[in-house]
């Protein structure tokens, strides 16, 4: 039985306890385990499904606690001061004394940190008084949740409890950046823009994601192509639409659709990113009910947090691997 928390001292006694607790954050809800407890990060990988190689966030209430595990440079520093606590998360190398699991990193000599700016999980790392690791509360290759309801759908018997903080205002996963080896690069663009990243601290690359690299690498495995996949196939940048499909409107709808989800009637990209993964969804549910052939979505702009919507919508859009 999974059980529904309100009560933040409750979830964290479970953590301390060992015991794997599903928790809101401001972009996605996350599956929580104490980063430092062997056991409970084996039980992460578990619930989800997770291949082993692909390594944990690990959530600190403040950058102190955070730059305690890992080694932070000037850039970090400043990138903590404009935009922690939110969604960044940077990739940095272990300390040497860093108490967290090594199977949380996937064994890299590096650890992804975050400091979360929902006030619920704030309370709730301040209260474990231990490091989280908390990749999203999703089974691997499926639709991050962005609701309760969704994290019970995933994880449901799988784990001992979810804290219940209402809906993710932010929507999509925190931007990933790796700061490790001297240079930087957007491992995966989310909650913070690049444009943001670059105006603390100047130019920074992309990493390619698997397939497309020139060759195979492992420098952030959960970027595989194929990923937040729905069951139906999904169509992207559609100028019109069938009456067997189910659509992902943004603007104006496109008329015709069996089932419509608009992401922002208005055509705002943060009120986009607060409803995708709860529209995928829904879509996938709701059109396979109907018997719809596939999701369509219309074309959503390549900027500010666009970017990152158009990549989970280009990942649910892959073929399947
Ligand atoms: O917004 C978020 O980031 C949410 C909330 C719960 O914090 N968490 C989340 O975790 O999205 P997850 O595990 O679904 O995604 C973490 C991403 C993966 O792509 C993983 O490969 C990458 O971060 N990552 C983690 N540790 C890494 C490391 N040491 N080096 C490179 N990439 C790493
Ligand atoms: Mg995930």
């Amino acid at each position: 039985m999974t059980a529904l928390l309100t009560d933040v001292a409750e979830a964290a006694r479970l953590l301390r306890d060992g015991q794997l607790v599903a928790f809101p954050s401001e972009t996605v809800y996350g599956l929580g385990g104490d980063a430092t407890n062997d056991h409970a990060v084996a039980g992460i990988f578990d619930a989800k499904g997770r291949p082993h190689f692909n390594p944990l966030i690990c959530h600190y209430p403040d950058a102190e606690a955070a730059f305690a595990h890992v080694v932070a440079d000037e850039r970090a520093r400043k990138l903590a001061a404009a935009f922690w606590p939110g969604p960044l998360t940077m990739v940095l190398r272990r300390r040497p004394e860093c108490p967290v699991a090594l199977l949380a990193g996937a064994g890299l000599d590096t650890l992804a940190v975050r400091v979360p700016a929902h006030p619920l999980t704030q309370a709730l790392l301040r209260e474990t008084g231990r490091p989280v690791a908390g990749p999203s509360a999703n089974r691997s290759g499926r639709v991050s949740p962005t609701a309760v309801a969704h994290v019970l759908e995933e994880l449901s018997g799988r784990i001992a409890a979810v804290l219940d903080g209402g809906d993710c205002t932010v929507g999509v996963e925190s931007s990933v950046l790796d700061l490790s080896s001297g240079g930087a690069a957007l491992l995966r663009p989310g909650g913070i823009t690049r444009e943001q990243i670059e105006a603390v601290i100047g130019p920074i690359g992309t990493a390619l994601p698997i397939a497309a690299a020139p060759e195979p690498t492992l420098r952030s495995p959960g970027m595989m192509l194929s990923h937040y996949a729905p069951g139906l196939p999904v169509r992207l940048n559609a100028a019109q639409v069938g009456p067997d499909e189910a659509l992902l409107a943004f603007g104006p709808p496109l008329p015709g659709a069996a089932l419509v989800w608009n992401l922002s009637p208005a055509g705002d990209l943060r009120e986009a990113a607060a409803r995708l993964f709860a529209g995928l969804r829904r879509l996938d549910e709701e059109g396979t009910r109907l018997g719809c052939k596939g999701i369509a979505v219309q074309p959503i702009p390549e900027t500010g947090l666009g970017v990152a919507i158009n990549d989970r919508l280009g990942r649910a859009a892959a073929p399947r691997e």
